[in-house]
């Protein structure tokens, strides 16, 4: 396993580019499996995640390559439509699989992904949805069965705008003829992406982005050419690094428009934020921001995935901020971590309370799910001195090239064996 040693404390200095979106390119990958035609799909970025979809579908009988960012996928003979543990439970986001199988071949079989470090991960939006449009549920072994005898167009009104259950659907009902309206969508913008991709393909989608999507079904759809959207979770936590370690950075092929929430949090914290149509300039305060509060919503809310990372930045404030975490129900685990390196905070429930001090230092960590591990970068840039991080691979599973985009931006970061 590799660690990260970070000697931090210095203000950065430089520009990276932005990789393509890990949370639009996945649910992109499984949309492959709607069609027998050949798929290109371009900026997909070098990551663990995209490696085990690559897998999956290879599984599954898809003939996929992979290069320099591209990612094509052909099909030559039959599909398999079981997903199987050892595949499904390395990412949750294998099931994403399920809402093509099932609209294209009326069958799918998938290990129940289980939870993560961050939660349960439950899937009943998913399967509510399914059944709603005709499908039926069953269990075996740790497996979920779908099956229908035929889908029907309809309404399905999710109970909370779950990301991945919105892009399932969304993907299920592109191959079945006539209107499907889902209603308490997720309104990320990788719901943007993923409607675009499937408009492409010949499932004219309406309303991503807005509560209430219609998808126009079809029989069958074509193959796909499709370039994936900016990664904003990358940008924000890149944003959040500079303003935590000081000094000013610019980060290319970005997508500001999608990072209101942070920039206006950001902003409040006095940092000199500028946005461009693809690019983003940061420029930290001098000395330490101030305080601010969030809680993180559903998009266009606070972003969990950015919660950690912001906590670090809160480390070093000049006051006490809380951060409030309402979309998952255990994702203070870098909390401790950031404790060790002098942070001031208390975790009671979903609320932290981050009290700032005027230095962090570096310290032995260990990184427990990919964006508390991002939040630990963040910190260890901040810190005085030397920081190792453990279990980087949570990290690699979503920040393409970390290391070196760390020295485009003037950190100095090593990746070492452990
Ligand atoms: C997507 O996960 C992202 N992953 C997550 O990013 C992100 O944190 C999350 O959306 C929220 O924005 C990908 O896009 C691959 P949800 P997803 O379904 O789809 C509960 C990262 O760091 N829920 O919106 O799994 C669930 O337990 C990852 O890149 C149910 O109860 O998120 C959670 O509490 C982490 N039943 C909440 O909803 C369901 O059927 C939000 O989950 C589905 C979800």
């Amino acid at each position: 396993m590799d660690n990260f040693i970070i000697r931090g404390g210095r203000p950065l200095s430089g520009q990276t580019m932005i990789s393509g979106s890990k949370n639009a390119a996945l649910p992109i990958l499984a949309a492959t499996l709607l069609t027998k035609e050949k798929c290109e799909i371009k900026n997909v970025p070098e990551l663990m995640d995209i490696k085990s979809t690559f897998e999956l579908l290879n599984y599954l009988g898809k003939n996929c390559f992979y290069g320099y960012g591209n990612f094509v996928a052909e099909e030559h003979g039959a599909l398999k439509l079981h997903a199987p543990y050892d595949l499904v439970r390395k990412m949750r986001a294998s099931m994403l699989v399920s809402g093509p199988l099932l609209a294209r071949f009326k069958k799918a079989r998938f290990s129940l992904p289980g939870g993560c470090s961050i939660g349960m991960r439950p899937i009943d939006i998913h399967l509510e949805g399914f059944k709603k449009l005709g499908a039926q549920v069953s269990y075996e072994k740790g497996d979920v069965i779908l099956t229908a005898k035929k889908l029907k167009p309809g309404t399905v009104k999710f109970r909370f705008p779950s990301v991945g259950a919105t892009e399932n659907l969304m993907m299920c009902a592109a191959l079945i003829e006539g209107v499907t309206t889902l209603e308490n969508c997720a309104r990320e913008p990788e719901i943007e992406d993923l409607a675009a991709a499937l408009t492409k393909m010949g499932a004219p989608v309406e309303g991503a982005g807005t509560p209430t999507i219609k998808i126009h079904g079809a029989a069958a759809l074509k193959g796909l050419k499709y370039s994936v959207m900016p990664d904003r979770i990358e940008t924000g936590t890149f944003m959040l690094l500079a303003a935590a370690a000081g000094g000013k950075i610019k980060l290319l092929n970005a997508a500001p428009r999608n990072l209101d929430a942070l920039i206006r949090c950001m902003k409040k914290a006095g940092v000199k934020i500028t946005a461009y149509k693809d690019s983003i300039e940061v420029e930290a305060v001098r000395g330490r921001p101030k305080p601010v509060s969030v809680s993180t919503k559903p998009h266009p809310g606070f972003p969990t995935d950015l919660q950690a990372p912001w906590m670090a930045f809160m480390a070093r404030a000049a006051g006490v901020s809380e951060v409030h975490e309402h979309i998952f129900e255990n994702r203070f685990m870098h909390a401790p971590e950031l404790v060790r390196m002098g942070a001031d905070i208390t975790v009671t429930d979903k609320k932290a309370v981050v009290r700032g001090v005027a230095e962090l230092l570096g310290a032995p960590v260990m990184a427990s799910d990919l964006r508390a591990g991002a939040a630990l970068v963040v910190a260890a840039a901040a810190a005085r001195g030397r920081t190792v991080i453990r279990r980087i691979y949570h990290i690699d599973r979503g920040y393409e090239k970390l290391e070196h985009k760390l020295k485009d931006l003037g950190v100095d970061a090593t990746r070492v064996k452990a």
